[in-house]
């Protein structure tokens, strides 16, 4: 009985250890930084590829704002979240981003501008109509999934 009291005793102390490291661990915080302005975007974006496709209505304001949050987002400074190391082998099921992002730097960093031109061409547009937002949707796509491919797991 007491052995499996320590080793219970032992159990949990690992658990609160590996709890304490993760929450401090500027890398997995880094990862969440970068996850989330990526689900801002997809949040943002999301009803704009339903308006383009009919899915949703159109609806010029809300267009105009949300391709101007993604816009805004372009000027967010978040270079610290692609830390160094943050990648899916030192940090397996915590994120999907390729070690290459980093062997490979600055490769990416050509479709983070692809990315930028799209974004700027729609917001330039979005608000003008559903067939003025449809004629520059498709770049944006283009440019999310284009990255995706190439530095990020696929599942
Ligand atoms: C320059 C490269 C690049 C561009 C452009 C890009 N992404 Fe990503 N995205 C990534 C990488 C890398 C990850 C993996 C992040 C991780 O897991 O740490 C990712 C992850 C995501 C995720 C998952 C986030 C999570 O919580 O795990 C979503 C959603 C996403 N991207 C949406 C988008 C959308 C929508 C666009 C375009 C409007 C876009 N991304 C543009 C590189 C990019």
């Amino acid at each position: 009985m007491k052995s499996v009291t320590k080793i219970c005793l032992l159990l949990i102390g690992i658990t609160f250890t590996a709890t304490a490291y993760s929450a401090d661990d500027p890398l997995e915080k880094a990862i969440k930084a970068r996850q989330g302005e990526m689900q801002l975007r997809s949040f943002n974006a999301g009803p704009l590829f339903g308006m383009a496709k009919g899915k949703i209505d159109y609806d010029a304001e809300l267009a105009k704002k949300l391709a101007g949050n993604l816009k805004l987002l372009l000027d967010l400074d978040n270079g610290r979240a692609w830390a160094k190391g943050s990648d899916n082998e030192n940090y397996a099921g915590k994120t999907t981003a390729l070690p290459k992002i980093w062997t490979t730097y600055p490769e990416i960093a050509d479709y983070g501008k692809k990315y930028a031109m799209a974004v700027n061409e729609l917001a330039a547009v979005a608000g003008d109509g559903q067939d003025a937002l449809k004629s520059k949707i498709g770049d944006l796509g283009k440019s999310c999934k284009g990255c995706h491919d190439e530095f990020r797991e696929k599942k």
